[in-house]
Order: structure tokens, then C-alpha cells, then sequence
């Protein structure tokens, strides 16, 4: 039996309507921007494995890093013990983090990260003898599957069956030329007739809302009013962190620093699932007490796992090397190029670009998970290209370590659709 045949027998894939799509692509084996199907092709990975793998499938210096830690500590409690690969990664994290980030906690995914940055700032508002319950989010925002990142997420489409269970949130929009002057009155308002804990935000660009953009200077003036009211901003930097937007994380093009940053996906390179919540010393503070009641009592048993650490320091590694940022540059300024040459093309409404992200939307209309958007997928499959069309959006953020030639094979997969839709 094949794979594509064993997988259908027990597994229940994610984001899948299994009587609809009841077929999964096995993949056997990736190096570099390539997967490998069991089909014998091969596969140029456009969005980095939900943009993880960005040093590249396998990469060859974070695997030995990976198996020399193997071989020294597998796994330790982090309640009550600590190990030197979490250490150092607290130290690297801290350098390359907005200043203001002082403290460092860690978990297994995405989501988890903002259900911790959520339940911090939750918790420091009790901790401070004042009860807040409200979280402030931006419509269509994604923030993960778990409860309290669910609740913060705006994207109907994920949330239907659970919304009567969510904690209570308030949407505002994402900012523009055009609607600042409401959004902030929005805010204000909201801020005032509620008691507002915390604002959560993705920053600058919103991933699963097919890949949004806004500019700084506005969300800048959403955190000031925030920052006015003692109101928590969490940055939700899963997606744009470690070298997305062009700079080590989307909060450093802003004026306005975050009180928590939640991160995970690329800090591990693709190599093993873990997260990491950041926060300021003052968050830090509150928790501080003699009563035990005060702590943060959050764990998972995995927390700052040594190899998923081991993991993280090759990545940074990787990341600050003159090969990795050239590479960025190069991206970015590639995707420059194939933007000026298709922007006009009447099958496009808009395209959109911030560092190595680039997406753009089809002038046609299309369900987020309709037969038109599969036909789409199955195109840049059949082109040896895997991209995931988010609606009409299609969007390239592959690995930093792809080459031009493959960057080119993805630019022309896309070229050719346009003759197709
Ligand atoms: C901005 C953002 N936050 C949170 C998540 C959830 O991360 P995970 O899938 O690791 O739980 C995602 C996943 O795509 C994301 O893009």
C-alpha cells in the first residue's frame, strides 16, 4: 500500500473536510527550499512549511547542533530545574528583541504563546487588585486554535461552533488613511466602557487573513491610546518574527514597543515545535510575591525542551549571519522585480509586499475554501510549486535559503495562472 493509501485508514488532518478532500500529498523527504513527494516529484516549498523552515528543510548546521544536543540532555522538568541551552537561548533572544524585553517563557506552539501573553496579562491586571476581562483585537486577526487565542481571533471561518464558549473580545479594525480617525475613536470608546486587560495584535502584516497589511505609523497611534490606559499590548510576532518583515521582528519598525511578544514557527527553524512568550521586567513584576498564588501557574510539559532550544540558537545563528541577510535582501528585492512586472496584469486586483512576504489578490471571487481555490493549488502543484491560496490571495513567503532559480520557477507557476483563472 501506498502512504497516500495507509493515510487514509486513521489519520484526521487539520483544516481538512475529509469527504471532500479525503486525500493527503505525502512527502518522503525535504532539503533546502525541496520537498520530495512519494509520488518522485519534487516540490519548491513557496511558504516554508506555514513559514517554519526558513534556514531551508534540514539545514544542514542546525541538525548537527540538533543531534549534538541529542546526545548531551534529551529533556528536563523546567519547574524547579534549568539547563544551559534555555539559558543561552534567553541571552540570544534578548539581544535581538525590541530593548524593552526583559523576561522569557516558553511553550509548544503558537497558539500557546498568545494564550500565555492572554493569561499575563489577565493575571497582571489581578495581581495588581484590579480585575479586567476585556481583550481588545483586530477584525479577521488570527492568533491560533486554543481557547483564549481563539477567542482573540477574528476569522469566522475558524471560530463558528466555539463562539459562546470565547472570553469576551472587542474588534477594531485594521488602521488605514482612511479609517484611523474612527479606529481610534473606536478605542477610545471601547477602552472607556469597558475594563479593558489587553490589546493583541499581529504586527503589520496579518497572516491567515491572507496576509493583510497596514503601516506602522498608525498602529502606532492604536498602542500609544493602549499604552495611555495601562492596557497590555501583545505582539503577536508567530508569523512575522525572525526576519519576516526584513528586520529581526515586525514591532522594530514601530515607535511603540509591546509590553508581551508572543513568537514561535521560524524560531525553531521547522525543526521541532516551541514557543516563546517575552514580556517587559514590569509585567515580570507583578507576579513577584510572597504569596504562591501570585505566580504565573501555566506549564507545559515540554516548556524550553533542550533540543527545540538547541534548535532555536542554530536558527539565530543562522539568522545574523551576512549569508542569511544577504539572502533576505535578495528576496525582498526579487520580489520587487516579478511585483513591477505583474501589477498591471488585468487579472490582478492588488499585490502587496512587506520583506520576503508577498502576496497578491485575483480579480475574481472566490470562496476561502471553495472548488476554485483548490484548482488553484492543485496548478502550482502541478508545477512542482507548493503555494496555498488564501482565497483569491496568493502569497510567496518561502525560505530565505531559496535559490533565484527556484524563486523564478515560483514567479513563472504564478505567471501561467494568470492565463488559467
Ligand atoms: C500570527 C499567528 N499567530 C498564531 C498562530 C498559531 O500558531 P500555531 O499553529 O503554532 O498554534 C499562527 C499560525 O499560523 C499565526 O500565523
Amino acid at each position: 500500500m501506498t502512504l497516500k493509501e495507509r493515510d487514509k485508514k486513521h489519520l484526521w488532518h487539520p483544516l481538512t473536510q475529509h469527504k471532500i478532500h479525503p486525500e493527503a500529498l505525502p512527502i518522503v523527504k525535504a532539503k533546502g527550499a525541496i520537498l520530495f513527494g512519494e509520488d518522485g516529484k519534487e516540490y519548491i516549498d513557496g511558504i516554508a512549511s506555514w513559514y517554519t523552515a526558513m534556514f531551508g528543510h534540514c539545514n544542514d548546521f542546525i541538525l548537527n547542533k540538533v543531534q549534538e544536543q541529542m546526545q548531551q540532555l534529551d529533556q528536563i522538568v523546567f519547574a524547579g530545574f534549568t539547563h544551559e541551552p534555555a539559558i543561552r537561548l534567553s541571552e540570544e533572544l534578548i539581544k535581538i528583541l525590541p530593548d524593552n524585553q526583559q523576561k522569557i517563557f516558553f511553550s509548544d506552539n503558537g497558539s500557546t504563546a498568545n494564550e500565555v501573553g492572554i493569561k499575563m496579562a489577565l493575571q497582571y491586571h489581578f495581581n495588581k487588585g484590579e480585575k479586567r476581562n476585556t481583550i481588545i483585537a483586530f477584525e479577521d486577526g488570527f492568533h491560533g486554535d486554543t481557547f483564549g487565542a481563539m477567542s482573540a481571533s477574528g476569522l469566522s471561518v475558524y471560530n463558528g461552533p466555539f463562539e459562546d464558549f470565547f472570553i469576551d473580545v472587542k474588534r477594531i479594525a485594521t488602521p488605514n488613511s482612511e479609517n484611523i480617525d474612527s479606529v481610534l475613536e473606536q478605542l477610545q470608546q471601547i477602552i472607556k466602557n469597558n475594563k479593558v486587560a489587553a490589546f493583541i495584535y499581529e504586527p503589520l502584516v496579518q497572516g491567515a487573513n491572507a496576509m493583510h497589511m497596514f503601516e506602522a505609523k498608525y498602529l502606532d497611534q492604536i498602542l500609544r491610546i493602549c499604552k495611555e490606559h495601562s492596557v497590555i499590548t501583545i505582539a503577536d510576532e508567530v508569523m512575522t518574527g525572525f526576519g519576516k518583515t526584513g528586520s529581526y521582528f515586525a514591532s522594530d519598525h514601530l515607535q511603540e514597543k509591546p509590553d508581551i511578544i508572543s513568537m514561535s514557527k521560524a524560531l525553531t527553524a521547522g525543526f521541532v515545535p516551541m514557543a516563546v512568550t517575552s514580556c517587559t521586567q514590569n509585567i515580570y513584576n507583578a507576579f513577584l510575591d510572597d504569596s504562591v498564588g501570585k505566580a504565573f501557574f501555566h506549564a507545559h510539559t515540554y516548556s524550553a525542551n533542550p533540543i527545540a532550544c538547541s534548535a532555536s540558537l542554530a536558527a539565530i545563528e543562522l539568522l545574523k549571519t551576512e549569508e542569511i541577510q544577504n539572502n533576505i535582501q535578495r528576496v525582498i528585492a526579487s520580489h520587487k522585480n516579478f511585483n513591477d512586472k505583474i501589477k498591471n496584469h488585468p487579472k490582478i486586483k492588488t499585490t502587496r509586499q512587506k520583506g520576503v512576504i508577498y502576496a497578491l489578490d485575483l480579480n475574481i471571487k472566490m470562496d476561502r475554501y471553495g472548488k476554485k481555490r483548490y484548482e488553484i493549488f492543485n496548478h502550482f502543484i502541478n508545477k512542482g510549486v507548493f503555494l496555498r491560496p488564501l482565497g483569491n490571495t496568493v502569497y510567496i513567503q518561502a525560505p530565505y535559503a531559496v535559490t533565484q532559480e527556484q524563486l523564478e520557477k515560483i514567479y513563472d507557476s504564478i505567471i501561467d495562472l494568470l492565463d488559467f483563472v
